[in-house]
């Protein structure tokens, strides 16, 4: 969650790596630092509190800060308050070295206890801290860089990804990686080291994504990979497909706004080349099980946190009414621990847009440890996530830089609802049944365009809702998933409290909230289910509650009742979710933005949790 950036080359270091944490900064943002050595092999240590700007401010001359090798880390506090003396990186006693890390050093107290029994000195309230001592302490022990990380690695229980530099072998940053992300970019005669592969993708797409236990020493002039135990790794260079036009905010105000509007096209990308016309079903080759395999499935456990677990359980609803496979899904920090029953005939399927979530990747290692076949649907290409999985699909939805996820959440319930029609079609679902929905899918393009174009409404809607301080989303069925993301959406971005709720549900609690102060967001399709919505509305109305209705049709009754109404297109029942979304993100995204809120930084978030 907090982001690295390391340079070495022959360029000036320093704006390189500022730039590469500012693209980071929807990772982590409370506060950041650079660390460069300088022309006489000086360290050049520069933190502040609060965003990359602050830093950047804070910088002296480049004539005063010129170097050739640098790392740059932006923090999301763990252990220690967002202050300038907990920014990163952190530095030994005699300040000849500074680390920047990503992770937390679980077992640090013991270590730094004794540290402290033996004088050396701590700066910060941090975790890291001990990292650059320990590292200090074997290098003084006459062991060269690498040597020195290793061993200190070799004490260090919990996670990390690490940069390291030192004024005494100043031709070289020492990177490693367990637990926490870590890319070597690969340019002509400078190499980058990174948490994220969009620091750097504008100076190069070759990259080699380290796995965990390994340690890269870099130099101007090439590098060398090693296991912690110093086995030696030749490391398998990867081509990064995304384009750099996608880390860029083009003419949009905010990255979110931007990924809102891109859906047309990226959920046509989760959905391209994976429909198998001629057989009425899905073609899914990265899951990489025959059909046989498929067929013997008995249950699927989905796994994920966030906003993929809103796409996971759409997924169940999908997958349970089309193939009649039961779904059972799962927050992964609940599935680590609680020793999960795994039956035979068990596919364990992990969702996560970043494919590094902490939890997400425990969870997965549990499965398999189980000796469960875990399939991943991720986002980022090489990915941890994606790696340890034994196959998957990728949802190509390309870089989501806005906290809240909209775009990777469309392309996730995309390759949910094929992965149903893939396992349907082995089962009950005849070929008519199976073509009618990827024939439907196929105009969903078109039809999340239509909403987008409904945008100034949506924002006058929005701006109904700006003072108030709680709000209610109510969806039946496949639309009570949708309507917990619409109301994790709101609070996210715009801090207003907001709960989603099965409308059944509304009057075994919630209903003692509704007033005239509170607006209700329902999702109303005309679907099986359509008349007993509408009576829970009236409930709603009859307590004076504001209504804000989502429907696919109007009629009387719902224009009654509603303070506003949004009539989007209609489509199958399975695929409704997939527009009903559309304005729950926009509604959110215009309510975020009318209270002047940061809406692609929002506080205290992540975009991906690589802590527990
Ligand atoms: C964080 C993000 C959410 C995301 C969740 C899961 O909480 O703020 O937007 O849904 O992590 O992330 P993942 O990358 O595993 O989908």
């Amino acid at each position: 969650m907090c982001g690295i950036v390391g340079y070495i080359g022959h360029r000036n270091a320093i704006p390189i790596v500022i730039e590469g944490i500012k693209r980071l900064e929807y990772r982590g943002y409370d506060s950041s630092g650079v660390a460069v050595i300088g022309s006489e092999n000086t360290l050049g240590l520069f933190r502040r509190q609060g965003k990359v700007i602050e830093l950047e401010r804070s910088l002296p001359a480049p004539s005063k800060s010129a170097g050739n090798v640098a790392i740059a880390h932006t923090r999301w506090a763990t252990h220690g308050e967002p202050s300038e003396r907990n920014a990163h990186p952190h530095t030994n006693c005699e300040k000849t070295l500074a680390v920047a890390h990503n992770g937390i050093i679980e077992n640090f107290k013991a270590l730094r206890d004794r540290l402290e029994a033996e004088g050396c000195v701590f700066a910060s309230e941090t975790d890291t801290e001990v990292l650059p001592h320990l590292i200090g302490f074997f290098r003084q022990k006459g062991l060269d860089l690498t040597e020195a990380v290793r061993e200190t690695l070799q004490l260090v229980d919990g996670t990390y990804g690490i940069a390291v530099v030192d004024t005494e072998q100043p031709d070289r940053i020492v990177a490693a990686r367990k637990g926490s992300p870590l890319i070597l970019g690969i340019g002509d005669d400078e190499f980058f080291v990174t948490s994220d592969v969009s620091a750097i993708i504008i100076h190069t797409k070759k990259v080699i994504y380290l796995e965990d236990r390994e340690i890269v020493t870099v130099r101007r002039d090439g590098f060398e990979i090693s296991t912690l135990d110093n086995i030696s790794v030749e490391g398998k260079v990867s081509i990064v497909e995304w384009d750099v036009s996608s880390i860029d905010k083009g003419p949009y105000k905010h990255f979110m706004l931007k990924e809102i509007f891109e859906q047309p096209e990226s959920v046509a990308n989760a959905f391209r080349g994976r429909i198998a016309d001629s057989l009425s079903t899905a073609r899914l080759g990265g899951l990489g099980l025959p059909p046989q395999e498929l067929r013997r499935i008995k249950q699927i456990q989905i796994i994920a946190c966030g906003t993929s677990w809103h796409a996971g359980l759409i997924g169940s609803y999908i997958i349970e009414d089309i193939a009649r496979v039961p779904v059972r899904v799962e927050y992964a920090g609940e599935y680590r621990y609680r020793n999960p029953i795994i039956p035979e005939d068990t596919l364990v399927l992990v969702i996560s847009q970043s494919g590094e979530t902490a939890d997400t990747l425990a969870a997965l290692r549990e499965a398999r440890a189980r000796g469960v076949r875990v399939l991943g649907l991720t986002n980022v290409v090489g990915s941890t996530i994606a790696r340890e999985t034994d196959g998957g699909v990728y949802i190509h939805a390309g870089a989501e830089i806005g906290v809240a996820s909209t775009k990777a959440f469309t392309s996730q319930v995309t390759v949910l609802t094929l992965l149903a029609v893939l396992l349907g079609r082995m089962r009950h679902l005849s070929p008519l049944e199976g073509a009618e929905i990827l024939n439907e899918l196929k105009h969903i393009p078109d039809k999340i365009q239509t909403i987008l174009d409904m945008n100034v409404e949506i924002r006058a809607i929005a701006a109904s809702m700006v003072d108030d301080r709680n709000a209610l989303y109510l969806g039946r069925g496949v639309h009570y998933p949708v309507a917990l993301e619409g109301a994790l959406k709101l609070k996210e971005i715009s801090y207003i409290h907001a709960e989603g709720y099965p409308a059944a549900e509304m009057k075994h609690g919630p209903i003692a909230l509704i007033d005239k102060e509170m607006p209700v967001v329902a999702i109303a399709m005309r679907d099986a289910l359509y008349d007993k919505i509408v009576s829970n509305l009236q409930e709603v109305k009859a307590r004076h509650g504001r209504l804000i209705t989502i429907v696919d049709g109007l009629d009387d009754q719902i224009e009654a009742l509603s303070d506003h109404t949004l009539c989007i297109p209609a489509t199958l029942p399975t695929l409704q979710p997939l527009l009903s979304v559309i304005p729950l993100q926009l509604l959110a995204y215009h309510v975020a933005d009318l209270r002047n809120m940061n809406v692609d930084q929002p506080r205290n978030l992540a975009k991906s949790v690589t802590v527990e």
